[in-house]
């Protein structure tokens, strides 16, 4: 048995006495793509945030590259190895796709992937080296969402975590963002995807966690949820 590369235990979270997470469980080996599936508002985001050191935890364990993380700071989870694009996008609106992407760049010599440099990030996206000295603020939905998966590229992350990054985008730009994750799956890159589109993600991940009014309430692989209907449309609403 190898260790997980993330492991999060009986996870408990709450904005300020409103309880959101209520225990979630959950794990992300080393070259798995995962999914965290559910209903708008039941605690993906949170979760997201928990396991990024954005949000303290009110409960339980996470394990990150194996170190203790509940605790950390998000600087310093991300300096373990964590890649967030988080929902929004939240690209610098006043940097260049550029300074964007340079802001936050970290070499992991550790890393046994390929390292991601400047000019590799504008080969995997070549519609960011077109517009290298364009603000965040002047960039296309599809444009900043690129820009948000390259900056979390540059920091040589050893687990990616993209929460909605297909939200609000035009199928075909869509596309291009799942094809770029398969690209980064076949490379052997760890991820955890939330995404609202099931058929991709049932093409894309190893396996899935159903989460539901803060709770895990179902996990399994490609193939068990296809099977599953009854998960698909209690909890997925699909
Ligand atoms: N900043 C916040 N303050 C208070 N409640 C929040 C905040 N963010 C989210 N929530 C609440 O926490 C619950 C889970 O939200 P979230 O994790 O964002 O859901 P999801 O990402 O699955 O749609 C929801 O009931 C939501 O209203
Ligand atoms: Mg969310």
């Amino acid at each position: 048995m190898t260790t997980p590369l993330l492991e999060l235990r009986q996870l408990r979270a709450a904005y300020g006495r409103a309880q959101v997470l209520f225990g979630i469980d959950l794990s992300v080996s080393m070259g798995e793509v995962v999914t965290l599936l559910g209903r708008n508002g039941m605690g993906r985001s949170t979760t997201v945030k928990c396991l990024s050191g954005l949000l303290p935890v009110t409960g339980g364990t996470m394990t990150f590259n194996q170190q203790r993380t509940e605790l950390l700071p998000s600087f310093e989870i991300a300096r373990l190895g964590l890649g967030l694009v988080p929902e929004g996008r939240q690209v610098f609106p006043n940097l260049t796709v550029k300074e964007n992407l340079v802001a936050t760049a970290r070499v992991r010599p550790n890393n046994a992937l390929e390292p991601w440099t400047l000019a590799r990030v504008y080969r995997f996206f070549p519609r960011l080296q077109e517009r290298e000295n364009h603000l965040g603020s002047q960039l296309s939905g599809g444009e900043q969402q690129m820009l948000a998966i390259g900056r979390a590229l540059m920091t040589n992350p050893s687990l990616m975590v993209l929460d909605e990054a297909t939200e609000g985008l035009a199928p075909l730009i869509r596309a291009e963002i799942w094809q770029a994750l398969a690209g980064l799956k076949a490379e052997g890159l760890s991820m955890m995807v939330i995404d609202k589109n099931l058929k991709p993600l049932l093409e894309l991940a190893d396996r899935h966690f159903v989460i539901e009014k803060g709770a895990i309430v179902w996990s399994g692989d490609s193939q068990a949820l296809r099977a599953n209907s009854t998960i698909v449309h209690e909890y997925l609403g699909v």
